[in-house]
């Protein structure tokens, strides 16, 4: 009313936020980058480099709390890290995952936990594993005014029904499947979907038949966006590098040496000098 402004309310002061409308919209535009984070100091850096979906992924329960799966996060520990992450306020989208059995039961019990990110910790999206077992789900949650990105091929949640974590929509048959799941997740009303360990080939075909974004994770170069795990990019996660993630930096090396000189200089008396002391 008489402002230029076409927004209105507190996100008219940070312009450059990320939505899951704007996102949705890159469909035909930019690709998406997305990162993991966990924490607030790791937020504000993946935010600072310009990353547009911070995920709150429940892979948090494999690289920060120790777990051989994500079988047993609990929600709990989503509503405590995604808080962590939400205090850093990113100019990001942030998006945090529905854990196991969390979602995938009862339309009623997913929107309650849902209801909980949002409420509780400021998710501004949740993210939940499965294709057309969960489309009424989806549209619950949508309904309710929660958007929600999908996951299909290789859902780590189900770990034990795979047999391991294995490379999903291998056969003719078994990729018509990911690509039904993959169309049941954009009827339920997702506004984009994670393709994780699928064939390239595959990756290209859903995000050509998809009109919603998709970003992928170990799903090729055809998808709409990209996400990894932080711990993976920068080598913090020691026990296993999984193919698809490219190390863009050596931290956990760097960070292991820092501590090794640490470790000397105390005992050689380095450290504190003069300019650590009062
Ligand atoms: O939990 C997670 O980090 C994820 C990504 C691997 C997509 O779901």
């Amino acid at each position: 009313m008489g402002s230029s402004k076409a927004e209105y309310g507190p996100g008219a002061e940070s312009p450059g936020k990320v939505t899951s409308t704007a996102t949705l919209a890159r469909k035909t535009g930019e690709k998406i980058t997305s990162v993991t984070a966990y924490d607030y100091s790791t937020a504000k850096l993946v935010d600072a480099a310009g990353v547009d979906i911070i995920l709150v992924g429940d892979s948090l329960g494999m690289v920060v709390l120790g777990y051989p799966d994500t079988t047993r996060v609990t929600l709990d520990d989503m509503v405590h890290h995604t808080h962590a992450v939400t205090r850093a306020q990113p100019r990001a989208l942030v998006v945090t995952d529905l854990p196991f059995l969390c979602a995938g039961v009862s339309t009623r019990d997913t929107v309650r936990n849902a209801g909980r990110l949002v409420r509780e910790a400021g998710a501004e999206a949740v993210k939940l594993e499965g294709g057309v077992r969960v489309r009424d789900e989806i549209r619950g949650l949508v309904d309710c005014q929660i958007p929600v990105m999908g996951h299909v091929g290789l859902t780590p949640q189900s770990k034990h029904a795979f047999g391991g974590f294995k490379l999903q929509g291998r056969t003719a048959e078994a990729a018509d499947q990911v690509l039904r799941d993959a169309l049941a997740v954009q009827e339920g009303g997702a506004f984009s979907i994670v393709l994780e360990g699928i064939p390239a080939a595959l990756g290209d075909r859903i995000t050509r038949e998809l009109d919603i974004p998709t970003i992928g994770i170990g799903a090729g170069p055809g998808c709409d966006g990209q996400v990894l795990v932080i711990h993976d990019m920068l080598h913090l996660f020691l026990d296993f590098t999984p193919v698809f993630a490219k190390v863009y930096a050596d931290v956990g090396s760097t960070t292991r040496e820092a501590l090794k000189r640490y470790c000397e200089e105390v005992h050689d008396g380095h450290f504190p000098a003069k300019e650590h002391c009062y």
